[in-house]
């Protein structure tokens, strides 16, 4: 049975105040509503070891929102995915859209990044996603196909398995406009199918796949229902308890 994850990517949001309420806005919620998913934060870096003396219990999944493609060193501003493994964390987002398109993220350094997490058995949660254009040029199967290959298909079966995919096309990204449920299925379909191609039905079934871009409190359930949605990365919606908790009960 694949994982059911509802995960909020929290962005360059809250101060430490901010932060620490929602936290605890967050554990009330978790101790008081029995969840049909998993609930994970990416929270700012500056928080994460916040977030795991609030979820001590590990009733919330700790997300760290990148990681360095390097092990340690002269990296200003970076962090290490060792770091992360000194604190207990979880895993790390990869790839998110706004670090391909500030940042000079690209597959190939994601590929870097997702082993380097693998390694030191943190969880990937590997983001990929079409912008307006591809997908008004009819090529968003084809950019979304190749971002996986590139990025997760030097992985062992066994590896692969351990990866959390996020399809988030950019153009509903922050913008309010929502792919329709067959619009997400229809994709994350085709990312199921390329890993079946490679890696045989049986592994590309336990990869969980996430859908982000707009999902709101009124359009979660459906979207979750389609087969081959296994829950959702979060932003806007996930800097309220109310929204966030919601969209965790449309599972
Ligand atoms: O990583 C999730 C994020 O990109 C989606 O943002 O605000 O459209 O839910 P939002």
């Amino acid at each position: 049975m694949r994982r059911k994850i509802v995960a909020g990517n929290w962005k360059m949001n809250k101060n430490v105040i901010e932060a620490q309420q929602l936290m605890t806005q967050l554990l009330e919620y978790t101790m008081s509503n029995k969840s049909n998913c998993e609930v994970w934060i990416a929270p700012p870096s500056l928080y994460l070891m916040m977030a795991k003396d609030v979820f001590e219990n590990d009733e919330i999944g700790v997300f760290a929102q990148d990681i360095s493609t390097h092990e340690s060193g002269a990296y200003t501003g970076e962090i290490s995915v060792d770091m992360l493994e000194s604190i207990d964390a979880d895993g790390t987002l990869i790839g998110h859209s706004e670090r391909r398109q500030y940042h000079g993220e690209n597959d190939e350094s994601c590929n870097k990044k997702v082993k380097l997490a693998l390694d030191k058995g943190l969880i990937p949660v590997y983001c990929n996603g079409e912008t307006l254009d591809q997908r008004k040029a009819g090529q968003h199967f084809d950019v979304v196909k190749t971002q996986t290959e590139t990025a997760l298909f030097t992985l062992s079966a066994e590896e692969i398995k351990k990866v959390v995919i996020a399809y988030e096309p950019v153009w509903a990204i922050g913008t309010g406009e929502t792919a329709t449920p067959e619009q997400a299925q229809e994709i994350h379909a085709h990312i199921r199918s390329s890993i079946a191609e490679k890696y045989g039905q049986e592994v590309a079934d336990e990869v969980s796949i996430l859908y982000g871009g707009s999902v709101k409190p009124d359009n979660a359930k459906e979207i979750f229902s389609q087969p081959d949605i296994d829950g959702g990365l979060i932003g806007g919606a996930a800097l309220k308890v109310e929204d966030f908790s919601k969209i965790i009960e449309g599972f």
